[in-house]
């Protein structure tokens, strides 16, 4: 098989689904760690089979402080294949999930080795995604200029008024101000309490159900979402954004800029770039998972940079027990 004819991103899928099975058996019954371990084991298994030497660039133990599978570093694959950064989270939305609420999903994206950014030890980033129609109106100054004036730009550049546009943002102290200047420009707020991967890929749509994700968030979130918003011809600018003095250390310690703005093009360098995600709890953006008698049903997104395809999954995976019957 040549090379650019293998979609990668029919590969993922399978393990954000896998993630998703494990953690949505966990919806609702209040526990934010086993859910993730179960997800990152299941996730990890089937990414091992891949044809590829995958490593992975920012490791699970970096929320949740304990042994993974998924840590930073891991080798993942079969170690046949070519050489790929793997960047995953099993479950964006861990609370979500234990308080049974909506907009869980699971994640993963790769792109050959070396050109993912590697921001370690960095936490948070700020954020700034549109669509393919205002990419190119997105300036390094939109991160400091006020939103007004970032959002005239990208109102004009999609042709509609400040007052018609939706604005994604993590329902954060840290957004206080944030806020207040969206809503005095006169802009629409979705404010969600977690998942910001899927705020930027909502914001990165050509349906315009989401215009603009804006603020803080975490950079494994953000690395996913530059994947995706590279493979979906969409903007994005990130800058690294300590939250407490510790990360600040770290961060300045290991010489990372900063003040350096990036675009979704500098945190994935290539356009050989794959992303799945599947929903965990039902969501804006995908179905969660549906657990019948002997069937459990998954909703997935598959992007392939190269070619631009966005591929939606709908996924029947029977129960052992009916198998068996099957056969
Ligand atoms: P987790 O599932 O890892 O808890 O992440 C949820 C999330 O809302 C992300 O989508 C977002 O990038 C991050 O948390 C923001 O971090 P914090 O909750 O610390 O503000």
């Amino acid at each position: 098989m040549k090379p650019e004819a293998r979609n990668f991103g029919l590969e993922l899928v399978r393990a954000t689904e896998a993630a998703a099975l494990a953690a949505g058996a966990w919806m609702g019954k209040g526990n934010i760690v086993t859910p993730d371990a179960e997800a990152a084991n299941a996730m990890y298994d089937v990414l091992n089979s891949v044809e590829m030497e995958g490593y992975v660039l920012l490791g699970e133990e970096r929320k949740t402080g304990e042994e993974s599978p998924l840590a930073t570093g891991r080798r993942v694959g079969t170690g046949d294949g070519p050489k790929m950064d793997v960047v995953a989270d099993p479950i964006d939305g861990r609370k979500l999930v234990a308080q049974g609420l909506p907009g869980a999903l699971s994640f993963a994206a790769i792109a050959p080795y070396g050109t993912m950014w590697r921001p370690r030890p960095a936490v948070y980033m700020e954020k700034l995604i549109v669509n393919h129609e205002a990419a190119s109106v997105l300036v390094p100054e939109c991160l400091d200029a006020p939103a007004a004036w970032t959002l005239a730009l990208i109102a004009r550049a999609k042709g509609k008024q400040v007052g018609d546009l939706v604005v994604f943002v993590l329902d954060r102290p840290r957004h206080h101000d944030l806020i207040a200047e969206i809503r005095s420009a006169g802009a629409h707020i979705m404010l969600r309490s977690d998942g910001d991967v899927a705020g930027a890929i909502l914001a990165a749509l050509a349906d315009d159900r989401v215009d603009v994700l804006m603020g803080i968030g975490g950079v494994v979130e953000g690395t996913l979402a530059a994947c995706a918003v590279r493979a979906m011809g969409g903007g994005m600018l990130g800058r690294l954004a300590p939250q407490t003095k510790a990360e600040y250390e770290a961060v300045t310690a290991a010489g990372l800029d900063l003040k350096r703005v990036f675009t979704c093009a500098d945190i994935v360098q290539s356009d050989d770039v794959y992303f799945a995600a599947t929903g965990i709890t039902d969501g804006p953006l995908l179905d969660g998972v549906v657990y019948s008698r002997h069937v459990r049903h998954t909703h997935s997104l598959v992007l392939r940079g190269v070619s631009r395809t966005r591929r939606e999954i709908r996924t029947e995976h029977w129960s052992e027990f009916f198998e068996k019957r099957l056969c």
